[in-house]
């Protein structure tokens, strides 16, 4: 046998747990504990398990919440229903939900451990195909991650290395570039991936509402606080914390998320109680964040506190040779989604995508890709489609002047011919010299 097999315990009675663990450690598995559907899910980020002993009445997530959940995350899990003679119907309906078997309460260790047995057995018979499975699985977070550039590839090493731990990670970029993708990507590989990821974005809010916010409230803590509300911090217990556009939080706010990451602790705006939080914090910011801490209006100890691993995106620009995969990528997405038989996009279109300066970066990239998937009626995508220049060159184009108008025909030429410079002095009708004095004076790109 090469890996042994190793069973998660899940009961939130310490005798059961106690009793089983020595149990089956004795009979020579790997046995591990938890008293929650909560505390599992956190052992799961850490280890896999072949066969769960979980109890159905839990106080929070009961036992079959526990195991939708873990179906959702590992393909063709074994669990084993505990329950009390009481509960024997519903045990009945999580065997129809996909559960291997059940016990009743009081537990007859030698019946658990033959239906443990079996399991095991059927464990190891799909061990085989598991472990390929598992690659797979390991390798996902990534996969969202489009592109084969070094600039990209750097950022994917990066996130491989600060994944597994537990460090606060900055991250930077123009508007577009990703950061979100990438900070779930870092929760995904994480060992806190089965827990919340929940995220909040800072430049949204006035700084009252984000309090409340990240922090909840008590019942009546301010007009319209009707209700008792948990606050970000609580809900990514466990989890990771995403806090985007940091750089636009208000001093007052800083000085209080400062004094969680000390404390590890939150008290609900109007509450006396202090709450222990435990969570992962992921920043993000688009904007100069250095400028602001020499201009003090943020402050240099936060700054430390969140620039410990710094991971800066690239803007699509820097990377224009993953446009033509990331365009392929986005073209396949939406002419699923919308049903399209669309096979590929046209030679000149994709020249067009590869000039263009993409202020917006990927996301502008992809919203054209989803409009030009909307006007695509063949089985291509073509220039057409493409709203790049469009507003400009084809309609209302009276207002410029000459020059603007010559420059923006030259360009959309020169994509249409995929960069060809004997071919588009042909279809503009002038020789390829003075084609060339243009594509100079007007700061044209042409591709090599
Ligand atoms: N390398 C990539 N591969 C695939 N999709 C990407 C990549 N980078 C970004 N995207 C997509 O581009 C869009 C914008 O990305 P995201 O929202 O993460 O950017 P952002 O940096 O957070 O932008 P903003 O600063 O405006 O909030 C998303 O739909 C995202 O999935
Ligand atoms: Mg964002």
């Amino acid at each position: 046998m090469t890996t042994p097999i190793r069973i998660l315990v899940v009961d939130d009675e310490f005798s059961v747990r106690d009793s089983l663990q020595a149990w089956f450690r004795d009979s020579g598995y790997e046995t591990e504990v938890a008293a929650s559907g909560k505390e599992a899910l956190a052992k799961m980020g850490r280890q896999r398990f072949d066969i769960f002993l979980l109890d159905i009445k839990m106080a929070g997530m009961d036992g079959l919440e526990l195991q939708e959940t873990i179906k959702e995350h590992q393909e063709n899990p074994i669990i084993i229903f505990m329950t009390a003679y009481a509960s024997v119907d519903t045990a009945v309906r999580a065997l129809k939900l996909g559960a291997f078997d059940y016990v009743t309460k009081p537990i007859d260790p030698e019946e658990l451990e033959r239906l443990v047995r079996n399991a095991a057995e059927r464990r190891l018979l799909q061990k085989e195909n598991l472990s390929l499975k598992v690659q797979i699985e390991e390798l996902t977070p990534f996969k969202d991650i489009i592109g084969e550039s070094q600039p990209i590839q750097d950022v994917v090493e990066l996130i491989k290395n600060v994944a597994p731990t537990d460090t606060t990670v900055l991250i930077r970029g123009e508007s577009g570039t990703g950061k979100e993708l990438v900070a779930r990507a870092i929760h995904a590989a994480s060992p806190r991936r089965f827990m919340p990821f929940v995220t909040v974005n800072c430049g949204a809010l006035p700084e009252g509402l984000l309090e409340s916010e990240l922090f909840g409230h008590e019942q009546g803590a301010f007009t319209g606080a009707q209700f008792r509300h948990k606050g970000k911090f609580e809900l990514a217990d466990g989890g990771t914390l995403f806090l985007d556009e940091i750089g636009d939080v208000s001093l007052k706010t800083q000085t209080d998320l400062l004094r969680v990451l000390q404390e590890t602790e939150i008290t609900r705006l109007g509450g006396t109680k202090p709450i222990k939080v435990d969570f992962r914090l992921i920043a993000a910011t688009n904007g100069d964040i250095e400028a602001r801490v020499a201009e003090k209006s943020f402050r240099e100890d936060v700054y430390y506190r969140l620039n410990v691993f710094p991971i800066v995106l690239p803007s699509l620009k820097a990377r224009s040779g993953d446009i033509p995969m990331l365009a392929g990528y986005f073209l396949q997405k939406y002419a699923r989604k919308m049903n399209r038989p669309i096979r590929g996009i046209s030679a000149s279109a994709m020249a067009l995508l590869s000039q263009h300066s993409w202020l917006g970066n990927v996301r502008e990239l992809e919203n054209s890709i989803e409009r030009a998937v909307i006007f695509c009626k063949g089985d291509e995508l073509l220039p057409e489609h493409l709203p790049l220049h469009r507003s400009a060159a084809s309609e209302g184009s009276s207002g410029l002047p000459l020059s603007e108008v010559e420059k923006i025909h030259i360009q959309r030429v020169l994509a249409e011919t995929g960069g060809n410079i004997s071919k588009s002095a042909r279809v503009l009708g002038i020789d390829r010299a003075t084609l060339y004095n243009k594509i100079k004076r007007y700061g044209l790109l042409v591709r090599e």
